[in-house]
């Protein structure tokens, strides 16, 4: 199958990602056909991608795109009849997950694409049930999908490298950012990456260092505004100045070792996770997820403009 081919795209499972992916393709121009099971959802998924729609306009809307060019079938319903590409964004669970790529994989003609949001499970462990597991592959993207840009592409055991392709293919036909993973990793590249930030940062919280407002602001008003141009491997070649990356690990190597070998390891357990919520909790004092959000919202737009800028 080849990208230019898909025109009806199919959203499986439309809670907090895959409502935003429906809002990000319909902008984009195509016919979208959502399916949850969860009762009542129907109002609900209609609510949040008109809630959505003013940003994916904003970013800017693909000739022909429509919200009325949404369907959303009966809850449950699995008739996705004439899509040509189905994004997956159903619950985290490999089991739950297994079940839906096989009764996907019964439904749908064997060309059709299934990517699944998966924020970190293998697609090996999702699509050994399936007649033709070469078309299921992972497409994770980032919250919000209908702003953020990445979508990291890795395919299982099983998934033809034409699938992987086709689904790079696709996602960058569309505006996004496609990254390849060579192969499969729990967690993918960008959820280690801001788990790894972020055990750090609970780890400075327990431990009293600073409270958790304090923390954020650390990454917020400092390295976290070099990150959104350029990775922490390519700011630390100009920390190095004219000497780049050879200088800066001559230099701060040793020290940046000791960095590490100090870092902590907290684990989720029933005595911190009461901890760590009233920490952020306390930060997040009285703006609501609304304002929260929204002021994400604008912000990511703004970047994103500033970028494209450069
Ligand atoms: N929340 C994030 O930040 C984030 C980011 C990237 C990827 N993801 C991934 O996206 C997927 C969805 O996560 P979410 O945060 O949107 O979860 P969510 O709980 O907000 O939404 C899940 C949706 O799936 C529906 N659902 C339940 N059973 C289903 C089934 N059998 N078939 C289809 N749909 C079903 C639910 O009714 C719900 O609407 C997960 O795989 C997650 O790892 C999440």
């Amino acid at each position: 199958m080849t990208a230019g081919k898909i025109e009806r795209i199919g959203v499986v499972g439309a809670g907090t990602i895959g409502a935003s992916w429906a809002a990000w393709f319909l902008g984009q121009g195509f016919d979208v056909v959502v399916t949850d099971p969860a009762p009542g959802s129907k109002e609900r998924i209609e609510a949040t991608i008109r809630r959505f729609w003013p940003v994916v306009e904003k970013i800017g809307l693909a000739e022909g795109a429509k919200l009325d060019r949404l369907t959303i079938l009966p809850e449950g319903s699995l008739a996705l009849d004439g899509v040509d590409f189905v994004q997956e964004s159903g619950p985290e669970d490999v089991a739950l997950k297994r079940d839906l790529y096989a009764r996907l994989d019964a439904a749908l003609p064997a060309d059709v694409i299934i990517a699944s949001s998966s924020s970190g499970l293998k697609m090996s462990d999702v699509q050994g049930a399936c007649a033709h597991p070469e078309r299921c592959v992972i497409g994770h993207p980032f919250n919000p999908p209908h702003i953020v840009p990445l979508v990291e592409v890795v395919g299982g055991r099983s998934t033809a490298g034409s699938t992987i392709e086709a689904a790079i293919a696709f996602y960058r036909s569309i505006g996004k950012y496609p990254i390849r993973l060579n192969k499969e990793v729990t967690g993918h590249i960008a959820n280690r990456l801001q788990g790894a930030v972020w055990r750090e940062a609970l780890h400075l919280v327990l431990e009293g260092v600073a409270s958790a407002a304090d923390v954020d602001e650390a990454l917020s008003q400092g390295p976290g505004l070099r990150w959104a141009l350029m990775g922490p491997s390519l700011t630390f070649h100009l920390g190095g100045g004219e000497g780049g990356i050879g200088h800066f690990l001559k230099h701060l190597g040793g020290p940046v070792q000791t960095w590490w070998d100090d870092l902590g390891s907290p684990n989720l357990t029933p005595e911190t996770l009461p901890l760590i919520e009233a920490a952020i909790r306390e930060e997040a004092g009285d703006r609501s997820m609304a304002d929260l959000a929204a002021r994400r919202d604008a912000f990511l737009v703004g970047l994103l403009a500033l970028k494209a800028s450069l």
